[in-house]
């Protein structure tokens, strides 16, 4: 069978991609990257896929003026590859009801909290401000509004008095680097049933 083709979309350092990268590396997800995309020029993820052997591309938004034709760029590269599922990895831009509805259901996010809660660019400072004791990450489907869709996996940390927004994104990244792919590859294996805001995954396994 055909292998899913995902188009992973970043702005940065690029930890998330590379996670996915050794997953299929290392036999844990049966999928096939078909292309790295980026906002922006010179950033990590676009070094990390060179160095896989991805193509990657920059889809510098500085040089477009709406949303519109920057994401018509974006859907040109990832139909030009193929690809199947996007996957928002680390992609700071918050995508249009066009780019949404053209990919209804085949956009995964990870967020650096436990949605419905810290949700926003600024997760783990609002953790912090908040006091709460148990943090985490969380792997959703993207609908229309911001980090409001179905969620696939969640994955919990503890909170320290003396956490710092980095000794915490650290924790919680790691935990990220575990779920993304484990999510994608429930995906794969055509394990996730969306019934409105619940996603059931079908033959879970449990505790
Ligand atoms: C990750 O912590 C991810 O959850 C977060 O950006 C970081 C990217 O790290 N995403 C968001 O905040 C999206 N709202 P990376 O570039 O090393 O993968």
């Amino acid at each position: 069978m055909a292998k899913e083709k995902l188009g992973v979309l970043c702005s940065g350092r690029g930890t998330d991609l590379q996670s996915i990268i050794d997953a299929i590396a290392g036999g844990k997800l049966d999928a096939e990257i078909a292309v790295v995309l980026t906002d922006k020029p010179d950033v990590m993820a676009l070094e990390r896929a060179a160095k896989a052997g991805i193509r990657n591309v920059c889809v510098n938004r500085k040089e477009y003026g709406d949303r519109q034709p920057f994401e018509e760029a974006l859907v040109k590269e990832l139909q030009a590859a193929g690809v199947t599922l996007v996957i928002l990895a680390g992609f700071m831009r918050i995508l249009s009801p066009y780019f949404v509805h053209l990919y209804s259901g085949r956009i995964m996010n990870i967020h650096p909290a436990l949605l419905p809660s810290f949700g926003g660019a600024h997760a783990h400072r609002d953790a912090l401000a908040y006091g709460v004791k148990v943090s985490g990450c969380t792997v959703h489907f993207v609908d229309e509004g911001m980090d409001s869709g179905p969620i696939i996996l969640q994955a919990a940390v503890p909170v320290y008095d003396d956490d710092t927004e980095e000794s915490l994104g650290a924790r919680v990244l790691e935990q990220e680097h575990v779920i993304y792919p484990k999510a994608i590859q429930l995906y794969v294996e055509g394990r996730l049933k969306v019934e409105g805001r619940k996603v059931i995954i079908l033959n879970e396994e449990r505790m």
